[in-house]
């Protein structure tokens, strides 16, 4: 009998963010694969599995691997985040199939907007989100930049920076055509969990020579920093709005 892999969406790091389907199907897995950090954050729920790091093999051997673990029993994978955006697991569940189970979590992006407090678009403010990464437009001959996709309206949601950030303010303040809020979020849902908010025109000074983004550091491991950028970072939302709906959209009869 073959048993199921569950990719369970772990959250940006912090285990209080592990949905309870999560934890239930990470209690019952006695194999799980992990991602550097995650060891350490989820330790007291990791305490007497066998834990393997995925990115150490190759992947005909990891396939092969946990087809073997999967005939003793299910298997977890811990997915940073969740699958939803750049998530590196996809060619696994692929070749799973039917054995691989896909579980939800709590995205960076999520867990960025719960910090701020503010929903990423806001009617009258911002009437589209854009998630992006300047690392994977470079890997495509002829995408937008980051320029084309910074436009007034637009909440930019930027993963994996890979530019200088005084190249990539100087791209986004050319989009919008004036000065917009910009949050760092740096390592949210950790102990360090840091943000940074500011606007184009003031960011620089503010980060001064800090290296949010492992630019000086011969690792290409993306660093733990989701870039966010639009008028909706600190609008406020207007009340109209609330009473708008409730007389055309939720239609509840008049209380008084
Ligand atoms: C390979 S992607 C994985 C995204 C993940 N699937 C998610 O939904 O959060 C890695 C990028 O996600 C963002 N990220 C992931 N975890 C983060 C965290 N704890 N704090 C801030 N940004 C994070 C950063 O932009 C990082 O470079």
């Amino acid at each position: 009998m073959s048993h199921l892999a569950y990719f369970l969406g772990a959250g940006p790091g912090d285990p209080e963010l592990l949905t309870r389907r999560a934890e239930r199907l990470l209690r019952e897995c006695q194999v799980v694969y992990v991602s550097p950090l995650y060891d350490q954050t989820f330790g007291e729920l990791l305490a007497g599995k066998e834990l393997f790091i995925p990115f150490e093999y190759y992947f005909a051997d990891l396939t092969t691997l946990i087809r073997e673990q999967l005939t003793k029993g299910p298997v977890a994978f811990l997915v940073p985040g969740d699958m939803t955006f750049y998530s590196p697991f996809q060619a696994l569940v692929d070749a799973l199939g039917d054995q691989a189970v896909v579980v939800p979590g709590v995205g960076s992006a999520n867990a960025a907007s719960a910090l701020l407090k503010k929903t990423l678009d806001l009617p009258g403010i911002s009437s589209r989100t854009v998630l992006t990464s300047p690392r994977t437009l470079g890997e495509v001959p002829g995408a937008p930049s980051m320029r084309d996709l910074a436009a007034p309206g637009v909440t930019l949601l930027i993963y994996m920076n890979n530019l200088p950030l005084a190249d990539l303010v100087d791209q986004l303040r050319q989009g919008y055509g004036k000065d917009v809020p910009i949050a760092l979020a740096h390592r949210v849902g950790l102990p360090e969990e840091e943000i940074v908010l500011a606007t184009l025109d003031s960011i620089l000074d503010k980060v001064g020579s800090r290296d949010f983004f492992n630019l000086d550091n011969s690792s290409r491991r993306p660093a733990l920093t989701l870039l966010l950028v639009g008028e909706s970072l600190t609008a406020q939302a207007d009340p109209t709005w609330w009473d708008y709906r409730r007389d055309h959209i939720w239609k509840f009869q008049d209380k008084s």
